[in-house]
């Protein structure tokens, strides 16, 4: 939840952060700002809206600045405004912060802070940090002092990036719970909350740790621990090719993310599933006596993390002999769920930022469960806390609607899955095999599937009206239902609902009219024939059906007005091809509605805020 971009160096620094906060929007974007040091004064620039607002506005500032801070926005504490917006500075206008993340106890420190005459400008969190530091400064004189200071005192999760006007060669960053990473090359130096911000400059990378504090210059980058002493933390060298992090001719990322999926896959599967045997346990970590003493697993995530986990709780349930929980990770967090030595508890994250997973993370850990990461991100927090990690190699997905990462969780998962079942000797070793040598066919079906883009879009035509759609599917199909409806909601707007398809006649089937189109996830499977009578029903009731079944299908559309084929593949591994229509579907309804499709109202990609 909002992105952070420090730069000091020999370019036109407002040119930098500009560029980066484009790249960060995915994270927040109902305001912008910059700071830009100017040999004498800092300079701050803020505006309501995009960053594209923020760059306007600057065309009329003159060039020549080459250290500046950066900041786009999604709100928390304080509505939507110029005031609102970050950097913030202190009534000298000496220091300028930008802030991701929540400061816990604020008003405590504004009281304390009022209480000793700073005047307060803005409703945020984060104009209490900026007047900390000024006040703790004039005290003490020495910066490092007083960042450590301000560690100290701050509760909650925060990156900043700070600018202090007697320094114009120097850029401050802090962190401790919200991400944070510094670049370097030649002569110049970074600082944001994502590499994505800087790729296009360097690849040389510094991931900060819990509570450090750094100091980037032209010549080089200091960094101390949250006493103040000093730290070396690695450079590493990202292999993050540029053209990923770009549109590649496509008109979103969105679009360019769906299309990249039979590569992400790929790649997810590369190395992992060999000869029909599954060969993650390598990299997890895990040997049979580890394994053979779980008797539970807690599979915790958000919003499509949560969809691609309840499709996995199926198939272990069906592979493995262990009791499968899966839980949405702000309910997690507060449950009282026993969790203990005896727990496998997985935490899917495309970000593997997410504040509520992260929480529900460190609550299992400190109940003594084995925790298993499947993030995107190498360098998240989620992966530097948990105990086994399975990356999906997805590539950078910006586009804010999850897609390539739904279904790289889904191989990620399945693959932990028949690796639990084999180890745990639940699953048979030539199911093992016929059903690894299915998996490995899965991208090239996603490939031919993404032939039928054009269809669907004609389909999505007719829905651009409705002000409603409901998704039904059972077994596999549910959670790929439900990641139909949130897609739709987030892209179009639309008001969506996923329900099983059992469930339609204990209540929702009163819903039904000609104006409540309904989509029915049915691909040829164990439970064909029981959603294939409810499809009955609802076209007894005059709504209009969509329906994603399987290639060859005759009995499906005769109930459906347009259909959706997908080719065949086994009924375990059907969410990742029946997935794929609905991607498109919810693409071209927003497309044509003129909807913001890579970064919708209200939403953030990263919601690293509770
Ligand atoms: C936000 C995004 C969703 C995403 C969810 C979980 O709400 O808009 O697309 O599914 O967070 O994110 P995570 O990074 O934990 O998978």
């Amino acid at each position: 939840m909002c992105g952070i971009v420090g730069y000091v160096g020999g370019r036109e620094a407002r040119e930098v952060l500009i560029d980066g906060l484009k790249r960060l929007e995915y994270r927040g974007y109902d305001s912008a700002g910059l700071a830009l040091g100017s040999g004498e004064d800092l300079l701050i620039f803020k505006e309501v809206g995009k960053v594209v607002e923020l760059e306007r506005m600057l065309q009329e500032v003159p060039a020549g600045s080459h250290q500046g801070i950066g900041h786009t926005r999604w709100a928390t504490h304080g509505g939507v405004s110029q005031v609102n917006a970050h950097p913030h500075k202190d009534g000298s206008g000496r220091f300028a912060v930008v802030h991701n993340g929540i400061i816990e106890n604020y008003s405590e420190l504004k009281d304390e802070l009022e209480r000793e005459g700073v005047i307060f400008l803005s409703q945020t969190d984060t104009e209490a940090i900026v007047h900390l530091v000024a006040t703790s400064f004039s005290r003490t004189g020495d910066i490092l002092e007083t960042l450590v200071y301000l560690q100290k005192r701050l509760r909650g999760t925060f990156a900043l990036a700070l600018m202090w006007q007697d320094r114009p060669n120097s850029i401050y960053a802090i962190r401790r719970g919200s991400p944070l990473v510094l670049g370097s090359s030649e002569g110049e130096a970074f600082c944001a909350s994502d590499i994505p911000a800087f790729l296009p400059y360097t690849r040389r990378v510094q991931y900060l740790e819990e509570g450090d504090i750094a100091e980037a210059s032209p010549s080089g980058i200091k960094i101390w621990d949250e006493k103040g002493r000093p730290v070396e933390r690695p450079v590493v060298t990202v292999d993050w090719d540029v053209t990923l992090t770009g549109k590649s001719g496509f008109s979103h990322y969105m679009l360019k993310e769906i299309y990249e999926q039979g590569a992400a896959l790929r790649r997810s599967l590369k190395g992992r599933v060999v000869d029909g045997k599954t060969t993650v346990s390598r990299e997890l970590g895990w040997n049979v006596e580890m394994v053979s003493k779980w008797k539970k697993i807690h599979i915790v995530a958000c919003g499509s993390s949560y969809y691609s986990a309840l499709a996995a709780e199926r198939l272990l349930e069906k592979w493995t002999d262990l009791e499968i929980k899966v839980d949405i990770a702000s309910e997690y967090r507060y449950r009282h769920i026993p969790c203990d030595t005896s727990t496998l508890a997985v935490f899917v994250s495309q970000s593997g930022e997410t504040a509520d997973t992260l929480a529900a993370l460190r609550k299992a850990k400190a109940g003594g469960a084995h925790c298993l990461a499947i993030t995107n991100v190498s360098s998240s927090t989620m992966a530097r806390e948990v105990h086994s990690l399975l990356l999906l190699e997805a590539g950078p997905e910006i586009g804010v609607a999850a897609t390539k990462s739904f279904t790289s969780q889904l191989a990620a998962l399945f693959m932990v899955a028949l690796q639990l079942g084999s180890m745990r000797g639940s699953l048979a070793p030539h199911e093992e095999e016929r059903l690894v040598d299915e998996l490995v066919r899965i991208p090239h079906k996603v490939e031919l599937l993404l032939e039928k883009e054009s269809e669907v879009r004609e389909i999505a035509r007719k829905y651009t009206g409705s002000k409603n759609m409901l998704f039904i599917g059972r077994g596999m199909s549910f959670p790929v239902a439900q990641e139909g409806a949130l897609k739709l909601k987030e892209i179009s707007y639309i008001h969506a609902e996923a329900l099983a398809a059992g469930e339609m006649k204990h209540g929702p089937i009163a819903l039904l009219e000609p104006e409540m189109p309904v989509l029915a996830v049915i691909p040829r499977d164990s439970l064909y024939e029981k959603t294939l009578s409810n499809m009955q029903e609802i076209k007894a009731r005059n709504a209009s059906l969509i329906a994603v079944c399987t290639e060859g299908d005759s009995l499906v559309p005769e109930q459906a007005g347009s259909v959706i084929e997908i080719p065949w593949t086994a009924e375990e591994f059907t969410p990742f091809l029946t997935v794929i229509p609905l991607q498109f579907l919810s693409f071209h309804i927003g497309s044509i509605l003129g909807r913001e499709i890579d970064q919708p109202r209200n939403l953030a990609k990263s919601v690293t805020v509770e």
